[in-house]
């Protein structure tokens, strides 16, 4: 086996990416590249209106990394080992051209290309981004009941015009839709259900998340989590369901299957179940900094070294000092003492 785990290869393959570890003996393999720190929507858990107000003070453009800033940094990234990369925002939708950036990150060889949307500009643009190259893609949605829909984005968006993306989405073929679900206790977690009877079937994968206490300016409290084992009980009640082995080591969510074939759901359960253990993702933030986890204090100024002039070799040997130094697991140690910390925000790094 390739020693960096690459699914699927037979043992005589040659790996032609290093083995590349950190200091917890964890590869990298994953990349979310964040294209926009703006989003059309107001989501109560992640930009609320009262700390993303009208006078919020936005990246200007000319900080944002351009296409080719971020492909030198995908390419970098691939040669270490790097399998997945998903655009993330933000919105990442809102980013002008963005499946011109789609199509020069699937010019690289060996990558599942994905990316994480709310879904309000899918409808306009599934073609189009699987026309550039994009293999799959995740829609974030709350609720299908459509007044807490509108209360969750808190701009009043209703939830048809994300079904009709997601309808959009399964049409233009970027299999296996996702759909994340965030579940804040007393707010949305009455229609957890509902949204399980209405996916079963269609092809789109549904995901429960537990509610993180990510950034600083959501007013995360554990009381809010609704754990993950409550959720699938409470599918299980209606629909019974059978545990799905892992896709591969370190895969973020938990994966059930119905078992009368009606598909598939999963959990995310960050706080009551931390996977850390088996974390192999980097976050790219819009301007270019390189967090080593979703909780991070400090990121790593990669914008700098790009248009520092630096070569791709010299890019890479950052890219693998960065990683060779992590030791993060934040979620594992989640207490008293991480809590205080200034954490970025998950609209900035992306989720
Ligand atoms: P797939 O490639 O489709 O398997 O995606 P994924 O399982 O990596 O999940 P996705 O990117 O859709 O992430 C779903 C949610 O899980 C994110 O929005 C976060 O809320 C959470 N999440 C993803 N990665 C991490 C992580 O490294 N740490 C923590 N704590 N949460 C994560
Ligand atoms: N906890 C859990 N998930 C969150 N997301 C945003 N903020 C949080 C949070 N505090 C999710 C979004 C989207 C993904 C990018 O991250 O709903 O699915
Ligand atoms: Fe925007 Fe996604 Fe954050 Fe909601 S969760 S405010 S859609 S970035
Ligand atoms: Fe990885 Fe940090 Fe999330 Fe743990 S908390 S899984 S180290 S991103």
């Amino acid at each position: 086996m390739c020693p960096n785990g690459i699914r699927g290869k037979p043992l005589s393959y040659a790996c032609p990416v290093e083995r590349l570890l950190d200091r917890l003996g964890r590869p990298i393999r994953d990349l979310r590249v964040s294209v926009t720190d703006r989003c059309n929507f107001r989501c109560v858990y992640c930009m609320p209106k009262e700390v993303f107000g009208r006078d919020h003070p936005f990246l200007p453009r000319a900080e944002l990394l351009t296409f080719e800033e971020i492909e030198r940094v995908a390419r970098a990234a691939a040669g270490l080992g790097v399998e997945k990369i998903r655009i993330t925002g933000g919105e990442p939708l809102l980013r002008r051209d963005v499946e011109t950036l789609v199509g020069m990150l699937a010019r690289i060889p060996g990558l599942d290309l994905t990316l994480t949307t709310n879904g309000a500009l899918l409808a306009q643009k599934a073609q189009a981004l699987r026309d550039a190259g994009l293999d799959r893609i995740t829609v974030s949605l709350d609720s299908l009941d459509d007044e807490v829909f509108r209360g969750m984005n808190d701009v009043d968006f209703p939830v048809e015009r994300v079904l009709a993306g997601i309808d959009a989405a399964l049409a233009a073929g970027l299999a296996p839709v996702k759909v994340n679900a965030v579940v804040k206790r007393g707010v949305n977690d009455d229609g957890v259900a509902a949204m399980a009877r209405a996916f079963r079937g269609t092809g789109a994968v549904l995901r429960f998340i537990e509610y993180m206490d990510v950034g600083h300016s959501n007013g995360w409290r554990l009381d809010d989590v609704v754990p993950a084992a409550e959720i699938v009980a409470a599918i299980d009640a209606e629909y019974p369901l059978d545990p799905v082995e892992p896709g591969y080591r370190g895969e973020v969510a938990s994966r059930w299957r119905y078992r009368d074939g009606g598909g598939e759901i999963g959990v995310i359960s960050s706080v009551t179940q931390p996977f850390c253990r088996d974390c192999t993702r980097a976050r790219l933030s819009a301007d270019g900094k390189l967090y080593t986890c979703l909780f991070a204090v400090h990121g790593h100024d990669l914008r700098a070294v790009l248009r520092g002039g630096a070569s791709d070799e010299e890019l890479a040997e950052t890219l693998r000092g960065i990683w060779s130094a992590r030791a993060d697991r934040y979620s594992e140690l989640r207490s008293a003492e991480t809590e205080g910390l200034a954490k970025v925000e998950m609209s900035y790094i992306g989720g």
